[in-house]
């Protein structure tokens, strides 16, 4: 591993109390102040493609609708009727105009209202004050990242502090979905993204599935907040390695540095997981449904003509048959009065203290 090399000056820590996993209460807080702070993972913009198509998304306690207008431009708005507050869509959708279900007051594809049933019930209504609440959706590679706040203290690629340009020669804008697939572990979302940027478990969890890769000879690399690594395969196992993808490779990473086509395991904070390879951009962000229940949503983003079933099995077999199931076993202990963490490894679990650290900077 590439950081294995440098001096070590303080042991890193692991800093948050067990509370933070199963704590009703520690939730809400998370909700507000790291999912209602950040940039969000909002899905892939060829979601809403056509003026007029529109998703609704939830970010924190945020209900979110981005939608298409007729210039092309994206835009968020708080799915929040001006009414009495009803949501006005649900999932994703086209239309000419967002109408609310409950009495069929109606806005604009830019938030603006536009009319109102039974106008007359309601006297002096002035229509420029009852616009929707704007929200923020900004892009990055035909991926669509959304902020509960109409003026993020930063625009996305200040968010993003570099691993745009880390993992731009992806170009996922040039790639397609081949395959969408979500589930639901019992865990708290944090203990699957410590386990995620774990450098240390890849020798043990993995023993088997990933025993082509040399993780001595590793790759690990901070942006910010974000995370990217690469682990290189075994020289005696690389013609099996390639021979062994069931998708096609990616054309645009071939005159690339070698490195993109090894195993890339990336993380965008707060809640994105990123996979890649020499075949795919894999993209498995994580959503608390409770304290200690998560869905992993995940999209296969690759070259069309392969079996995207199969990869799907043997990506489940690593990333749920074995990271959400470790991560469940941890979960069972954490209300014990016995339960603690002891030291961590310096450069193996480092990435977990850092974590730490940028999701204390913006819960405090
Ligand atoms: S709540 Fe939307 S029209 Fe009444
Ligand atoms: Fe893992």
């Amino acid at each position: 591993m590439a950081e294995q090399a440098q001096p070590i000056q303080v042991q890193p820590e692991y800093k948050l109390p067990p509370e933070a996993y199963y704590d009703q209460a520690w939730l809400e807080k998370e909700e507000l102040q790291i999912f209602g702070g950040s940039w969000l993972f909002a899905g892939l913009v060829s979601e809403v493609a056509e003026a007029g198509s529109y998703k609704s998304v939830k970010a924190g306690l945020n209900q979110l609708v981005i939608v298409r207008d007729k210039h092309g431009d994206l835009n968020a708005f708080h799915n929040i009727c001006r009414h009495r507050g009803a949501q006005l869509v649900q999932g994703t959708g086209k239309c000419g105009a967002l109408v609310c279900p409950y009495h069929k007051w109606t806005y604009g594809l830019d938030g603006k209202m536009r009319g109102v049933a039974r106008r007359e019930e309601y006297g002096d209504l002035d229509a420029e004050k009852l616009g929707l609440h704007r929200a923020s959706v900004s892009t990055w590679m035909g991926l669509m990242f959304v902020h509960g706040h109409q003026d993020p203290t930063m625009t996305l690629s200040e968010w993003l502090a570099g691993i745009d340009v880390a993992l731009g020669v992806f170009a996922v804008e040039k790639l397609q979905l081949l395959k969408s697939h979500s589930f639901t572990f019992d865990a708290n979302w944090k203990l699957y993204i410590e386990n995620h940027i774990d450098w240390l478990h890849l020798w043990y969890v993995h023993a088997e599935s990933l025993a082509a890769l040399k993780h001595e000879d590793g790759e690990v690399e901070q942006y910010g907040r974000h995370w990217v690594s690469y682990d290189p395969v075994k020289d005696e196992h690389r013609l099996a390695f390639e021979n062994s993808h069931s998708l096609p490779e990616i054309p645009h990473l071939k005159q690339q540095d070698a490195r993109y086509r090894e195993t890339g395991a990336h993380f965008v904070f707060p809640n994105l997981p990123i996979f890649t390879g020499s075949s795919f951009f894999v993209t498995a962000d994580l959503v608390p449904l409770n304290p200690e229940k998560t869905q992993m949503n995940i999209n296969v983003l690759g070259i069309p003509g392969g079996d995207a079933d199969a990869f799907l099995d043997i990506f489940n077999a690593i990333t749920k048959d074995e990271d959400a199931v470790i991560v469940e076993n941890i979960q069972k202990n954490m209300r014990s009065k016995y339960f603690s963490v002891g030291p961590i490894a310096h450069t193996y679990e480092k990435a977990i203290s850092d974590f730490h650290d940028n999701y204390l900077e913006l819960i405090q």
